[in-house]
């Protein structure tokens, strides 16, 4: 038999129309760090780009988002004042409740993620309550007021909360608070697979939320374990996850792709805030050709099994793919 070793070549319409891969606006969700104030809009050094905004900023920023075709969004909130248990997150006139009824009110059609962690709120920067002479994350007692931080998230207007905190049993525990609340249909989406990673940095420049003490390692992923790394995300879809996700992204590509293959859940992929620096200063020093790096990069999150890209280039891509 005649084996043909030549194949074909395709001309550019053709290669569109059997491309395995397409990135669309509609795969995103865009990061908003919000903080108290007016007329606040400030750049993160490490982050070009990338702005702490307060709520009347994070509204028009909205708008533009909307211009783009972007209607999702993830909230971070970074409160004025912080403490043990970071109350402002459990308070219903704290700084994230505020911002999401703020933003559903003037833009009912914006989907509002919210990002249900303690880091960002309290003094000592951990993802929990502190056990005192363990120094490390109580984590039945972060479970007991993470519940309560849910619903001040879904009272104020969430359309999904997504806890990153890593602690073990947070999917039962948001699941059960939730319906028993009444909000059955609000979904949770897991961080479900997070690495202790060091592509966090400059997030922590952002969200002020560095640890005082210690690191995450106790809570967060061994970035060699990938068995582990499975069985995280599957455990948190048994405890009901409606999304799993991998973070960071770029280096775990490969554990995307099993997770994706090991599940009937969609999948969300955090491309993290190291992550963008590295393209964004690359960029800058005209090391690469960005826009073209930035969209090899999400079609590689595609084709590794993501529905979702949460990332800070979603503007970027989103402009990209109107051209
Ligand atoms: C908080 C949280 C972190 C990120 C999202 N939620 C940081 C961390 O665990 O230190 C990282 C996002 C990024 O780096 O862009 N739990
Ligand atoms: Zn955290």
């Amino acid at each position: 038999m005649f084996q043909r070793f030549r194949r074909t070549r395709l001309n550019t319409h053709l290669r569109s129309l059997v491309r395995e891969t397409n990135v669309s606006v509609n795969d995103f969700i865009y990061p908003l760090f919000v903080r108290s104030g007016e007329g606040i809009k400030t750049e993160v050094t490490s982050m070009p780009g990338v702005f702490q905004m307060s709520i009347d900023e994070i509204l028009k920023e909205c708008d533009e988002l909307k211009k783009l075709g972007l209607y999702s969004i993830i909230l971070f909130g970074i409160p004025d004042v912080k403490d043990s248990i970071g109350s402002d997150s459990l308070c219903e006139h704290g700084i994230i409740a505020s911002a999401i009824r703020a933003v559903k009110e003037k833009h009912p059609d914006m989907f509002v993620v919210t990002d249900l962690c303690f880091c960002e709120y309290t003094d000592h920067g951990h993802c929990g309550i502190i056990d005192e002479e363990k120094e490390t994350v109580n984590n039945d007692a972060t479970l007991e007021i993470s519940g309560q931080q849910a619903i001040i998230h879904a009272k104020a207007g969430a359309d999904m909360i997504a806890p990153s905190g890593m602690m073990d049993g947070i999917i039962e525990t948001l699941r059960d608070a939730l319906d028993g609340a009444g909000y059955e249909n609000l979904p949770i989406m897991a961080y479900s697979t997070k690495f202790a990673s060091g592509y966090y940095g400059p997030f922590r420049d952002v969200a002020e939320s560095t640890p005082s003490f210690g690191d995450r390692a106790s809570y967060q992923m061994d970035p060699a374990n990938r068995r582990e790394a499975i069985s995280e995300s599957i455990s948190d879809e048994l405890q009901g996850a409606d999304i799993l996700m991998v973070k960071p992204v770029l280096a775990y590509l490969d554990v995307v792709r099993e997770i994706k293959d090991n599940t009937s859940l969609p999948m969300a992929v955090y491309n993290v805030s190291g992550e963008y620096a590295m393209l964004k200063l690359a960029g800058k020093h005209d090391l690469i050709d960005y826009d073209r790096v930035v969209m090899e990069t999400m079609v590689s999150f595609k084709r590794a099994g993501a529905d979702i890209i949460i990332s800070y280039h979603a503007k970027e891509v989103a402009k990209m793919l109107q051209k």
